[in-house]
């Protein structure tokens, strides 16, 4: 999440550590912008770290995210029951986006936890908060009056939201409309180069996936930029379309057609209900397409439908291994221990992201393919090269050396 404050910022959960980070600049939130809201003098306040270590301890109801820079809590959203209870940004580093950023999470974080009807109280007299607010669809309900002590108080506003369902292909469709150009440079790279698979980059030279689809009709779900579809034609596919939820996408798909002079059919359509034939191809093929971004009960069953007898899909996701190890914030490491129970695990939705991914356990993942009449050829499991040395990708490529942080899929129809 890039902001005013650079590189070094991320977001992430609270833990104990940071409770003296938060308790110094919460303090001084009081003594220089609240003190100009409230009746008496707060000049007499004590920092509040006790309330801090409470609220951050594991076993407190308070959920706290934080916006850190070089590892220093400079901004905090804190969420308890269906309430956004504290949305503070350090003083100096008011105007840099983070006031919003963290609306954003802890509205996540409310929805998350299940909540749809979700309220906060902001000082009446505070109003750049209440404009934040209410841009963000926030609507004041009515007053109430708070105290810290007899001489110290101050009329609150009380705001409610609605919070929409998280509904995940719309979602999904709006979160990479927004952040299609952000893939231009990597599609247009992935176009030239030889083909290889996934963020580990196995080069397909070692999996032969491409290898025998000589004059095959394919189809790829999820297509995004193209490249893949792209290699498919090179590697002697009679014909390619591509269909992807974003048009965005599809702009950069066919800006890079024109580019390298190869072009295909792209369809706008979400691969859950797409708008082909029964038995219209050979092969269906997604790399962190519908793979991850569609419900596999739903798309594989599809899938099955628009196959011919004898036809094949593949595709490529994150590991179920490293679906139980990613921490919930994009910036957190990639952790040796679990992160989640894997029982029931299936749809994944961040604090830190607007968007719903799809991941299953293997067990789950063979049930589902079998289920729609698919004989299951092979589990490709990913790994980091071991002198990979590259920027992590979603997961640290150091982890990656250990276990699979990718895994292919390979299956057909009985003919
Ligand atoms: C990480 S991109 C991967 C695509 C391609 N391999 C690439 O890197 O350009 C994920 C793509 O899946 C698409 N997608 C998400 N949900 C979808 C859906 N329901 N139906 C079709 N495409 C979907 C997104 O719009 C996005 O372009």
């Amino acid at each position: 999440m890039p902001t005013a404050d650079g590189p070094t910022t991320v977001t992430r959960y609270a833990t104990l550590d940071d409770a003296e980070a938060i308790t110094d600049y919460h303090h001084r939130c009081w003594l220089t912008t609240f003190a100009t809201y409230v009746e008496g003098d707060v000049s007499g306040l004590a920092p509040q770290l006790d309330r801090w270590l409470e609220r951050l301890a594991p076993e407190s109801d308070f959920t706290t995210a934080i916006v850190a820079v070089e590892g220093k809590a400079i901004a905090h959203v804190t969420i308890r029951g269906n309430e956004l209870v504290n949305l503070f940004v350090d003083p100096n580093h008011h105007r840099a986006g983070h006031g919003r950023t963290l609306l954003r999470v802890g509205e996540r974080m409310l929805a998350l936890a299940g909540h749809t009807d979700v309220e906060l109280h902001t000082m009446v007299a505070n109003e750049p908060a209440k404009a934040l607010y209410t841009r963000f669809g926030w609507t004041i309900t009515g007053e109430i009056l708070d105290e810290v002590s007899g001489d110290l108080r101050w009329q609150e506003s009380v705001l409610r939201k609605t919070l929409p369902p998280v509904g995940h292909v719309e979602a999904n469709r709006e979160h990479w409309d927004a952040d299609a150009p952000n893939w231009v440079e990597s599609g247009r790279r992935a176009w030239g180069d030889d083909p290889s698979w996934g963020e580990v980059g196995t080069p397909e030279s070692e999996l032969h996936l491409l290898s025998d689809i000589d004059g095959l009709d394919v189809i790829e779900l999820g297509c995004g930029t193209g490249y893949l579809a792209s290699w498919c034609l090179k590697a002697g596919a009679a014909s390619v379309v591509g269909l992807d939820n974003s048009i965005a996408q599809l702009r950069t798909a066919q800006t890079l057609q024109t580019e390298f002079e190869q072009p295909f059919p792209l369809v706008w359509a979400d691969a859950e209900r797409s708008p082909f034939a029964d038995g219209c191809c050979d092969l269906i093929i997604s790399e962190y397409g519908s793979a991850i971004w569609c419900d596999p009960n739903v798309w594989i069953p599809e899938a099955a439908r628009l196959l011919r007898p004898g036809g094949r899909l593949i595709f490529l996701g994150t590991s179920a291994v490293l679906s139980l190890c990613c921490g919930d914030f994009e910036t957190d490491p990639t952790s040796t221990t679990l992160q989640r129970p894997q029982r029931n695990m299936l749809r994944f939705a961040w604090p830190d992201d607007d968007c719903v991914e799809y991941h299953t356990s293997h067990g789950d993942m063979i049930k589902i393919l079998r289920g729609s009449r698919f004989v299951i050829d092979d589990l490709v499991e990913l790994y980091s090269a071991a002198d990979d040395d590259r920027p992590p990708a979603h997961f640290d490529r150091e982890w990656a050396k250990s276990w699979p942080a990718e895994e292919i899929w390979v299956a057909h129809l009985p003919s």
